[in-house]
């Protein structure tokens, strides 16, 4: 795909940039563009730009409206040690989504017109990339049914959008241990499901769970599998995994319910290269409960894009409560937190060839 480039011509002022710079959030901002194309199914895709970044009109009667035909992306820019830019493979981004779009009869877009897409738009702002220490320019690729008519069928018609918002935290505040709730009575996804792609619905199906978290005090909610109720699945944004005492590494394994995460991956790669066995397997929520009063469960932790490596302090439930280690953050978690960050920010050798220069 060949992008046209149309600058803006009134970019936010540098003054009022730095202060977001100083102190982003998660989210709220954006960058001064967007990179937005168009698909159907005569032309295949055209009208590729980078553009202003400026709100959409739409028909009210486009069918994401309707039925949430529509995928999403999640991936960071990091400020490197001499001032240039790295994305964080932004190749396995690409692939995710053509599997997401699959699942969701929408067009592929070609994964190298995703990492182009990425790369100009990273390239443009790159003025909007942090550097300040755990920021980042978050980026959010997505592609939603454009086509107009509530007829209950794949989309004739599509736009794929790619927005970027400079980003700190997720969790608020400096970083700690985040509680977990284990949801009893609702489920993300199911066998069959769409739970393996990155989908709208997945995350509309979690928030009345994390809603039910945040009543319970906790930060986050726990899935278990739809079937048995007993098989750990993962957060409502992130994957999970638990530190034993004989310091293997478990985390449950993609059965296709869950999101095959990059950072998960990543985790893995990094945890078995400094020594640790990690396992990917069915975990049984009893192990955790169990391992974390006997003391063979040491550490929990979350991982993800915006999530990086998140410790968990608490896991509760209706009545219980259990709480791996003494809810500090562990030492394995750390370590690898340190090892992923030391790559992404260009601190370590990038021995597995993770990051893509930029600027
Ligand atoms: N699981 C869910 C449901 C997510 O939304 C995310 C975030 O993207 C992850 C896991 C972690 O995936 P990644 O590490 O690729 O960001
Ligand atoms: C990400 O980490 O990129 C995600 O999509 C998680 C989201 C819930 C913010």
């Amino acid at each position: 795909m060949k992008f046209e480039v149309q600058p803006t011509g009134t970019p936010v002022d540098a003054e009022v940039r730095g202060e977001v710079l100083a102190n982003p959030a998660f989210g709220r901002v954006f960058t001064d563009h967007m990179v937005s194309a168009q698909w159907n199914r005569e032309k295949g895709w055209h009208d590729a730009r980078l553009e202003p970044y400026a709100p959409l009109t739409i028909d009210p009667a486009s069918v994401v409206l309707h039925y949430g035909q529509e995928v999403f992306e999640g991936l960071k820019a990091y400020r490197q040690p001499d001032g240039g830019v790295a994305l964080f493979r932004p190749e396995r981004n690409a692939a995710r989504m053509a599997g997401s779009c699959a699942r969701l009869a929408l067009p592929a877009l070609p994964e190298a017109d995703f990492v182009e897409a990425c790369e100009l738009l990273v390239r443009t702002d790159s003025a909007w990339v942090p550097s300040g220490e755990g920021s980042s320019l978050y980026l959010r690729p997505f592609m939603f049914a454009d086509e107009v008519g509530l007829g209950v069928r794949p989309t004739d018609s599509a736009r794929f959008l790619l927005i970027a918002s400079p980003a700190g935290n997720y969790f608020s505040g400096p970083l700690r241990p985040v509680s977990l709730w284990l949801s009893q009575e609702f489920v993300r996804a199911a066998p069959g499901g769409t739970g393996a792609a990155k989908t709208g619905g997945n995350y509309a199906a979690s928030l009345v769970a994390q809603q039910e978290a945040i009543m319970n005090g906790c930060d986050q909610v726990v899935f278990l599998d739809a079937v048995e109720r007993r098989w750990v699945e993962e957060l409502g944004g992130m994957n999970l995994f638990l530190v034993q005492d004989d310091g293997t590494l478990v985390t449950p394994a993609l059965t296709g319910t869950i999101l095959d995460g990059i950072t998960r991956d990543s985790v893995i790669t990094l945890a078995r290269e400094l020594g640790y066995t990690v396992e990917e397997r069915r975990v049984d929520v009893d192990e955790w409960r169990k391992g974390a009063s006997d003391g063979s469960v040491v550490e929990a932790f979350a991982c993800g894009t915006a999530a990086v490596i998140t410790p968990i302090g608490a896991l509760r439930w209706p009545g219980g409560e259990a709480v791996a280690g003494d809810g500090q953050p562990g030492a394995v978690t750390t370590q690898l937190r340190q090892a992923l960050l030391d790559i992404q920010y260009g601190r370590t050798p990038d021995t597995h060839g993770w990051l893509r220069r930029l600027v």
